[in-house]
């Protein structure tokens, strides 16, 4: 008896395997129709060279194959001509703050609170994918909004980019990443605020179990936050390197806002992954970045928004004065940094500006040094590098997520057609389709 009931059982595995084989099969033929983009050129930014024309094969959600012509496509396959476009790999900007209102600044912003601050998130997560930027690094939002945001977007609740998120910003009491904006009676502090060695790792280990995946900290005063000197160190070289190293033992990379010297140079001889904004710089911070391998985000663009919107946002009037020296500084410096070859990532500040205008600084990047490739580069491969995501993103490969822009002619002619991308694909969904 028990032989039998076991060749019964056998019996039936058998035939169970035999539907799962079939059903395998026919879902196997299903998602064989694959979809192909026609363009005129691509741009390779591995080796910065313009392919054309450009045939890409993509399977599912990654890009399966480049050809040198059109193969014979199966009925089930899907044809996307951009014939007269160029196409790119999805854009990435390593320095937003998604949840951020660029017409809310200073005073204002005290009258939002953290849920109206979140849903503002939806609709600057929507314009910053639809300008083609497919991954974004938010660098600091109040209460984990950018997590919420992020895990929506994945879930498919909402449109936007890809999102690597720092949860809060970290720093010292009263200093950039603090709100001093009002008296003391009402002890007002933000939620990233950490003191000391211990406070800082223990402010990292929260960001973390809350859903954080980059950790940003200010290590100097900044343009926009009341009393604090801009050019001046915040945190101890100790603090630093226990937030750093903290953040690199559970293997997440960390951006510091710096723009005085001091405080970047700490950074970088402390191990941080990217330094911010990194307005003031002498030869010997360049040359520590290139030994340290250290990326660079600076934001060249913003300046004119600052200067000339700022004021009816609500800018305060001494953020507007250190504005006029930042600004000029930091193109100038931009310069410098990109002639001696570092790391240079796309950083926008975006949030400070409105977001969707991201691609604006695309042109300053080239007028301050920049050739048109190094540009693109500098918002694709690069920042994939900066994250330890080149595996997957950074660049239209095989293997890679099929994150694609388009835009009409050829961009390495005239940067400032990126301020008009026709076509958004996200992990393989198209978004944006402009026919002319
Ligand atoms: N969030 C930065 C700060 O407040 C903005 C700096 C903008 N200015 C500039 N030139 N990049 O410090």
């Amino acid at each position: 008896m028990p032989l039998v009931s076991a060749f019964n059982f056998d019996n039936i595995c058998s035939r169970m395997r035999i539907w799962t084989v079939l059903a395998l099969l026919t879902l196997s033929t299903a998602s064989n129709a694959n979809l192909f983009i026609k363009a005129d050129a691509l741009i390779d930014v591995e080796s910065g060279k313009r392919i054309s024309p450009a045939f890409v094969e993509i399977e599912k959600d990654k890009v399966l194959a480049l050809h040198d012509e059109l193969p014979e496509l199966q009925d089930t396959d899907e044809l996307i001509d951009l014939s007269g476009h160029t196409l790119l790999p999805g854009f990435m900007d390593m320095h937003v703050h998604l949840t951020s209102d660029a017409k809310v600044h200073g005073y204002k912003r005290l009258n939002r609170s953290l849920p109206r601050v979140t849903l503002s998130g939806v609709e600057h997560a929507k314009a910053t994918l639809m300008a083609g930027f497919t991954t974004v690094r938010n660098v600091g939002a109040p209460g984990f909004a950018d997590v919420a945001l992020r895990d929506a977007i994945n879930d498919g609740e909402l449109v936007g980019p890809r999102m690597f998120v720092a949860g809060r910003s970290i720093g010292v009491t009263g200093g950039h990443c603090d709100n001093n904006l009002l008296p003391p009676e009402f002890e007002a502090k933000s939620d990233g605020v950490a003191d000391g060695p211990w406070a800082v790792r223990a402010k990292v280990r929260e960001n973390i179990k809350y859903g954080a995946t980059v950790i940003k900290f200010c290590a100097t005063g900044g343009v926009l936050s009341k009393g604090t000197k801009v050019g001046v160190q915040q945190y101890s070289f100790e603090e630093m390197k226990a937030l750093i190293d903290e953040a690199h033992m559970r293997g997440l990379t960390v951006a510091a806002h710096a723009h005085g010297l001091d405080g970047i140079i700490t950074a970088i001889k402390a191990g941080v992954d990217s330094v911010e904004h990194v307005s003031f710089l002498n030869d010997e911070a360049i040359k520590l970045a290139k030994q340290n391998g250290t990326y660079f985000s600076m934001d060249i663009y913003v300046t004119e928004y600052i200067l000339g919107e700022g004021e009816k946002a609500g800018i305060l009037q001494e953020s507007l004065d250190k504005e006029r020296t930042v600004g000029k500084q930091q193109r100038e410096n931009f310069r410098k940094a990109v002639a001696a070859g570092v790391n240079m990532v796309f950083g926008s500040d975006a949030g400070v500006y409105p977001h969707g205008d991201n691609p604006k600084q695309f042109s300053r990047m080239v007028e301050f040094g920049m050739s048109p490739v190094q540009a693109i580069q500098s918002a694709t491969i690069t920042p994939a590098k900066l994250l330890k995501q080149e595996s997957t993103l950074g660049s239209i490969a095989p293997n890679k997520y099929a994150d694609i822009v388009a835009v009409k002619g050829d961009p390495l002619e005239d940067i400032t057609l990126l301020e008009n991308v026709d076509f958004v694909m996200k992990a393989g969904a198209v978004y944006k389709h402009e026919n002319d």
